[in-house]
């Protein structure tokens, strides 16, 4: 009897045996990912494929604040240019997503001295230490208390952003997809960029950056088109590119009154998004390659891809060698309280 308790005690207690014990929560039609992966950032609770990238972002001033205002001449004539770590995200929809995207993206930016994978909890791509994302949809994540949440609040916001267009004919990767940016009020999430100053006594070379998808008094009579982005991706590589129009708007070198934090010396120009990525398979589902649309072999979690996450840990059909470890310790464990 004692045995059998100091056994079944072990066993409970032991991390191994405990991490094989699935998520009870875990609901198939949703499109969230098992919560039992051991050291999976939030950032990467979606069933898809995620890519790792550099991120080029070009700006060519054209005009300032209006079309009246010709750009500041330390800026004319110059293009400039700003790199960031970044993450593209393309994963499966869940049955709260209103609209007819096949996916839903997410391109996020940070500085490099950001360490990812240690921001945690909800809606980690909004965190301030991260520079920006562009979602193709706001993204719905389980709170704590195991009500989904969406980082645009209540659950019936979850209109996509913006409408994405599977090339035709498409048979299977690489999927092409393409979308307008229009209206979607982008302006509102903003990237912090170096330019040059305009005024150096008054304004520092960093500028708060939106893209411009909307017509508002500073753009009116300005020739400008809407963002276009064009995706395309396979198990592999994807691709991302997003051209466009962007505002820049100075930060005062004297912040002390924070309703005063933007100089007068707005610059607006061409800007230019590229990503060029590769498969981050660690974090990554398997993308069915003979698929018309984009679909996932959910693998992350399951252990059924030796190159995923947790894969040693993770519960298989046979025993593996460590539950034989796990056993050969708990008999060891036993057999001592057995005798003492
Ligand atoms: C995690 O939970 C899922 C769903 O319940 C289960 O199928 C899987 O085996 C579990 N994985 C691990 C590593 O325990
Ligand atoms: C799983 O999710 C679907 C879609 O939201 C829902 O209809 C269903 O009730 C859920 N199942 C469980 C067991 O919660
Ligand atoms: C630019 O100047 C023209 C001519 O003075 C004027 O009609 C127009 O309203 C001005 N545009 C803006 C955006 O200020
Ligand atoms: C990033 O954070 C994770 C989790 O906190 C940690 O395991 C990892 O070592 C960190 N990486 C770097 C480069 O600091
Ligand atoms: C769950 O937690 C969130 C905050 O994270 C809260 O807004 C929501 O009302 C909670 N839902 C329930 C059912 O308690
Ligand atoms: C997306 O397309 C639907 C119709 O298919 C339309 O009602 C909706 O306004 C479009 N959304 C955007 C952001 O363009
Ligand atoms: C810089 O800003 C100060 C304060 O507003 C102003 O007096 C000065 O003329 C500006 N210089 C230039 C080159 O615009
Ligand atoms: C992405 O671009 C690279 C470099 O141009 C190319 O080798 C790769 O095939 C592209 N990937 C896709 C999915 O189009
Ligand atoms: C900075 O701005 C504050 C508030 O407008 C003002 O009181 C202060 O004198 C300014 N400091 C400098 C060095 O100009
Ligand atoms: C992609 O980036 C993540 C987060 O920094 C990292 O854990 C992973 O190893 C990277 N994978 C590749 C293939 O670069
Ligand atoms: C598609 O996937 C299957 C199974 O994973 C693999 O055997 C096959 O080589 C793949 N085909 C292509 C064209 O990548
Ligand atoms: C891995 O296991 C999950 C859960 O049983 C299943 O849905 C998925 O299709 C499997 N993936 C592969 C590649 O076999």
């Amino acid at each position: 009897m004692r045995r059998i308790l100091s056994t079944l005690a072990c066993c409970l207690l032991h991390p191994l045996i405990a991490s094989a014990i699935g998520d009870a929560r875990y609901n198939a039609s949703l499109p969230f990912r098992p919560s039992n992966i051991t050291g999976l950032s939030d950032i990467y609770l979606w069933v898809g494929s995620y890519y790792n990238a550099t991120t080029k972002i070009e700006f060519t001033p054209e005009i300032g604040s209006t079309t009246n205002n010709s750009v500041c001449k330390n800026l004319q004539g110059q293009t400039f240019t700003a790199e960031y770590e970044s993450l593209l995200a393309i994963t499966e929809r869940g049955p709260y997503n209103l609209g007819s995207n096949l996916v839903n993206t997410l391109l996020t930016l940070w500085n490099s001295d950001v360490n990812l994978t240690s921001l945690s909890s909800g809606s980690p791509w909004t965190s301030s230490s991260l520079d920006w994302y562009l979602e193709s949809a706001p993204w719905v994540y389980y709170a704590n208390n195991g009500s989904t949440e969406s980082d645009a609040g209540t659950d019936s916001s979850v209109k996509d952003v913006f409408n994405l267009t599977l090339s035709p004919e498409t048979k299977g990767p690489p999927y092409k997809l393409t979308a307008n940016i229009k209206d979607a009020d982008l302006m509102l999430s903003s990237f912090e960029m170096d330019l040059k100053s305009c005024n150096t006594s008054t304004e520092t070379s960093q500028n708060r950056m939106t893209l411009v998808d909307r017509d508002w008094s500073n753009n009116a009579g300005w020739t400008w088109i809407y963002p276009t982005v064009d995706f395309q991706f396979d198990s592999r590589t994807a691709n991302f590119t997003l051209n466009g129009y962007a505002a820049g708007f100075p930060y005062l070198i004297n912040r002390s009154d924070p309703s005063k934090s933007l100089g007068p010396d707005e610059v607006q120009g061409k800007i230019k998004v590229s990503f060029f990525g590769v498969i981050d398979s660690y974090h990554s589902d398997t993308l069915v390659n003979s698929s018309s649309t984009p679909t996932w072999l959910r693998t992350v979690g399951f252990g059924n891809n030796s190159a995923n996450i947790g894969y040693d840990n993770a519960s298989l059909g046979s025993p593996r060698p460590w539950h034989w470890g796990a056993v050969a310790v708990c008999s060891v464990v036993s057999l001592v309280f057995m005798y003492f």
